[in-house]
């Protein structure tokens, strides 16, 4: 089976502009081929960097906003408002007006949160299904969401959404989506909502973004042969759709 493709760049901003710069190439081709361009987008802190190198001028121009609907992969069951939801970040980098007031080239109707308002996460669950389904975003015959573009990042555990080491949803079978409760070995100990890793491998085009120190040793396991899926879960994105964005740091332990 062919692998995915590796980058590795300088540092953190490094990738931060390489993925928002490969992001509005995927949403062009995608609104070109499709009229429209979904995006599923990660949690946890790295995507922060990416959501204000989209929003420089000369980046924002050139993304097609009107067309794009933005999704995520898993979050925090907590209230969008929430600074430690998946969310929040979004709101704060990208929807919210800048910092010296220049308003958000993305319609507040085109972020597709997950509902966590609802009571509980079967409910939270099948409302984000059926929200999917409403907005005709395509699907594979055994119901997982065919996102044009999804990104993802990388635990240091191996977990990526929030599919955990030994996590059921990183088996084939897995329910499309389900609540995950709360992890006990990694930060926030709070419960999500989240895909399994069968969106991941449906998806038309993966990013996967692990850049800094703090990745070095899970980056090894990962590209190792001695480790499985279900030891690391995001082991799921080394498929040839995949590119892994990285930085001279996550590298430095990798197999040649
Ligand atoms: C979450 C994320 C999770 C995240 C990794 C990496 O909800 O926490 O979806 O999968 O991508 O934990 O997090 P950092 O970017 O903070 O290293």
């Amino acid at each position: 089976m062919s692998s995915p493709t590796v980058h590795v760049l300088d540092d953190a901003e490094s990738v931060a502009a390489a993925a928002a710069d490969q992001i509005i190439e995927a949403a062009t081709a995608a609104v070109t081929a499709r009229g429209v361009f979904h995006l599923c987008t990660t949690g946890g802190s790295t995507p922060a960097a990416l959501y204000r190198a989209l929003r420089e001028p000369s980046r924002a121009t050139r993304m097609p906003w009107a067309q794009t609907q933005i999704w995520f992969g898993d979050d925090r069951f907590v209230p969008r408002a929430d600074a430690l939801s998946n969310v929040f970040s979004l709101d704060a980098q990208l929807l919210n007006p800048s910092a010296d007031g220049v308003a958000s080239p993305l319609s507040p109707s085109a972020v597709h949160p997950w509902p966590t308002a609802a009571a509980d996460a079967p409910t939270a669950v099948s409302a984000y299904l059926g929200e999917l389904r409403g907005a005709e975003v395509p699907h594979t015959p055994t119901g997982f969401p065919i996102f044009d573009l999804v990104l993802i990042g990388v635990g240091s555990d191996g977990h990526c959404l929030s599919v955990f080491p030994g996590s059921p949803l990183a088996l084939d079978g897995a329910p499309v989506a389900a609540g995950v409760p709360a992890p006990t070995h990694i930060e926030p100990h709070l419960p999500r909502l989240s895909f399994s890793l069968g969106m991941v491998t449906s998806a038309r085009e993966v990013f996967a973004l692990a850049p800094g120190a703090g990745k070095a040793e899970v980056l090894a396991r990962i590209f190792s042969n001695s480790t499985t899926v279900a030891d690391a879960p995001a082991k799921a994105a080394l498929i040839p759709t995949a590119t892994w964005l990285l930085d001279t740091a996550s590298a430095a332990s990798l197999p040649s």
